[in-house]
């Protein structure tokens, strides 16, 4: 069954507690979390203070995806406020290895985030050493972009990747998501969906995560 994220990139900043609450109700996974420092994407959310605060509403795992430059220089203030999944660019840093061992090492899952047009094999050979990976469906940034359809393929390159080298490496897609194609997105090898703006925007979350986790259903009756 494919896992779902919310993302409170789309909720309301001033009730960040009870947007949480309100996607864990919803049936949610976990919180994805989007971290941006206005230099290697051109927007600026929240920081650890947000993570700590967050903590403090739910046990629902919180998948934190850091979309900042040098991302070292923050991971130990994450880990202290409470996320349970950490992720940083590949694109943002030349210390991968040494990000992934320490995130590890603090006892939390870890893993890379890779835009849309990084070329798949610059992250594979990084994959024995990550939780999970996420793979963009869209340029980082802002929620309520379009899906590019090219992300479907990178799935496939990444699920195949995975399968050949008996890994256990967890596939995430951030970006674009909908009820439209989230079935392909599950077909092609997701584990994980974000959902941002799809999720937050409706009058029933709880219905629009039901078909995201079915998703992951009606790909498992197909294999
Ligand atoms: C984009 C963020 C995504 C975003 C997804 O930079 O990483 O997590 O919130 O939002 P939707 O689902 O609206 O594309
Ligand atoms: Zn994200």
């Amino acid at each position: 069954m494919v896992k779902v994220a919310p993302s409170i990139l789309s909720g309301n900043f001033a009730r960040m507690g009870e947007e949480t609450v309100r996607m864990e109700r919803a049936g949610a996974d976990m919180i994805h979390c989007d971290v941006m420092d206005g230099i290697f994407v051109p927007n600026i959310t929240f920081g650890p203070k947000m993570i700590a605060d967050i903590r403090k509403f739910t046990e629902t795992p919180l998948d934190v995806h850091l979309m900042i430059d040098r991302p070292e220089r923050y991971l130990d203030l994450f880990v202290k406020a409470g996320a349970d999944r950490l992720c940083f660019h590949i694109e943002a840093t030349a210390e991968a290895e040494k990000n992934l061992a320490y995130i590890k090492s603090a006892g939390i899952k870890a893993g890379i985030a890779v835009c849309p047009d990084t070329p798949v094999e610059n992250a594979l050979p990084l994959l024995d050493r990550c939780d999970f990976v996420i793979v963009m469906g869209v340029r980082p940034g802002f929620s309520g972009q379009k899906y590019i359809p090219e992300t479907s393929s990178r799935l496939r390159a990444f699920r195949s990747a995975v399968s050949e080298r008996g890994l256990m490496t967890e596939i995430e897609m951030d970006g674009g998501a909908n009820e439209s194609n989230v079935d392909e997105i599950a077909g092609a090898g997701a584990d994980v969906i974000v959902s941002g703006s799809c999720a937050f925007s409706s009058p029933t979350p709880e219905k629009v995560l039901a078909i995201f986790k079915s998703a992951g259903n009606r790909r498992n009756r197909q294999e």
